[in-house]
């Protein structure tokens, strides 16, 4: 699974919250990596106890919550609280995984990563590199995008960032553990979901779109977990 979620912040918001950034106490990103991915990471983070982190981690959580693709396409179950990351200077992050389960710092809660998120922060046009490439089986996507904009992926997929030559590339990041395991019967999810959305605004009062309704919501009935 890999959707683009485009406007979870205004471009506005999001240059609020890189001038926010831009000043703050950032620490060698490797704090936080497992010891595999220690080796090839290269980035600076804010701490997640850092009082900006938890603050604008709240603010993106908020817009999450409000955004009907993104709850569409994730069927989140937990979602762990954003960090932030900031890359410059050639820094880049070489090939891995994500771990699979995430601690919620401060709640002793663990939550399974099913799906990896990066919301871009820095306009695409003020660095250079930078690129999500995200491994597949025939080849590999890259992934710039628009300030703003949000990249959901599946957490079981190598992947890496390619090397910041000019500017700086700020983002936000999290994981999360879906209602839905499975990649592919989350995808069938969402389209039909997408299908219903579409037909509800094309045929508002086909009788079929009761009996579409109740296959979507049988089915996530049979496939969440919660
Ligand atoms: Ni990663």
């Amino acid at each position: 699974m890999l959707i683009r979620i485009p406007n979870v912040l205004a471009p506005s918001e999001a240059a609020e919250i890189c001038q926010l950034l831009d000043g703050a106490d950032w620490k060698d990103g490797r704090q936080t990596a497992g010891y595999l991915s220690q080796q090839v990471k290269q980035n600076h983070q804010l701490r997640e106890d850092h009082p900006l982190c938890i603050r604008l981690g709240q603010r993106i959580l908020d817009a999450l919550d409000a955004d009907q693709m993104f709850l569409s396409a994730a069927l989140p179950l937990k979602v762990v609280p954003p960090l932030f990351n900031r890359y410059a200077n050639d820094e880049q992050y070489g090939r891995h995984i994500d771990g699979a389960i995430r601690h919620i710092p401060g709640t002793g809660h663990r939550v399974r990563a099913d799906l990896s998120a990066t919301l871009f922060l820095s306009p695409p046009e003020s660095y250079d590199g930078g690129e999500l490439i995200i491994e597949k089986l025939d080849g590999a996507d890259s992934i710039k995008l628009a300030a703003g904009d949000l990249v959901l992926y599946s957490a079981s997929t190598v992947h890496h960032v390619v090397p910041v030559t000019r500017g700086a590339r700020l983002a936000a990041f999290f994981w999360l553990q879906s209602l839905v395991r499975l990649d592919a019967q989350r995808a069938m999810l969402f389209k039909l979901d997408n299908a219903l959305q579409r037909m509800g605004h094309d045929h508002p009062d086909h009788p079929a779109l009761v009996d579409m309704m109740a296959v979507y919501h049988n089915l996530l009935r049979l496939w969440s977990e919660t």
